[in-house]
């Protein structure tokens, strides 16, 4: 039992010394395969860190406290982990709540792939992609029945008095509307060698 402990400990700081790790030493070339998994780890790791806080504060407060906290955490939480991992990282979408999260040219391109790739009814992988010195990490993100009461139908999934504080927050709201399944966004990350 003991060494079933100590075994778990060990391989546990394996793993995050593997994680905070600060720059993959593969050259972009030549080991894709490397930024494709510190992509996953990094794509988790925040997805925890946003998913966690959100979900705590749901459950204190409803949405629209949710919302609120969102509204001043979301932002800092996603970089101050692009500081740690040593990379830029984002959330993009066509359709954006903060417009700070509206994609950029390149994310766009992504973006109608991943569209067009579902309507043909592909399962959307993770890229890596090689943009001189830097490379660059794509990851679809989608709606489930969680995502609802914040970016589904208004006065059916999301409450009328929830959207009116989501809209206070956000005026120029584009994020609602969507159905169980549908694709929501990227996560796109940039890990830059001349760093
Ligand atoms: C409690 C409400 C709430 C829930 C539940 C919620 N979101 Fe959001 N979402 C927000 C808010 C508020 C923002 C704007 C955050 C900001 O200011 O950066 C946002 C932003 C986003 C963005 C960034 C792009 C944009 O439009 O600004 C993505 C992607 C996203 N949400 C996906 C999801 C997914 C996927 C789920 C379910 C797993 C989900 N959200 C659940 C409230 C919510």
């Amino acid at each position: 039992m003991k060494i079933g402990i100590s075994l778990f400990l060990l391989v546990m700081i394996f793993a995050c010394n593997q994680v905070s790790e600060n720059k993959p030493t593969a050259t972009p070339e030549t080991d894709k395969d490397v930024f494709m998994e510190r992509g996953q780890e990094i794509t988790a790791e925040v997805f925890t860190a946003l998913a966690s806080t959100l979900r705590k504060k749901l459950k204190e407060g409803g949405v629209s406290a949710a919302v609120q906290y969102c509204n001043l955490a979301a932002l800092p939480i996603v970089d101050s982990l692009s500081e740690i991992h040593n990379a830029k990282i984002r959330r993009a979408t066509l359709n954006e709540r903060n417009p700070a999260n509206r994609s950029n040219a390149d994310e766009l391109k992504i973006l109608n792939e991943y569209q067009n790739a579902k309507t043909m009814g592909s399962i959307l992988e993770s890229k890596v992609l090689v943009d001189g010195e830097s490379v660059l990490y794509y990851q679809p993100i989608m709606i489930n029945n969680f995502c609802l009461q914040c970016h589904g139908v208004i006065g059916k999934d999301i409450a009328e008095i929830d959207y009116t504080v989501i809209k206070e927050l956000y005026p120029g709201d584009k994020a609602v509307g969507y159905k169980d399944g549908e694709l929501r966004g990227i996560w796109s990350i940039r890990f830059d060698n001349s760093n």
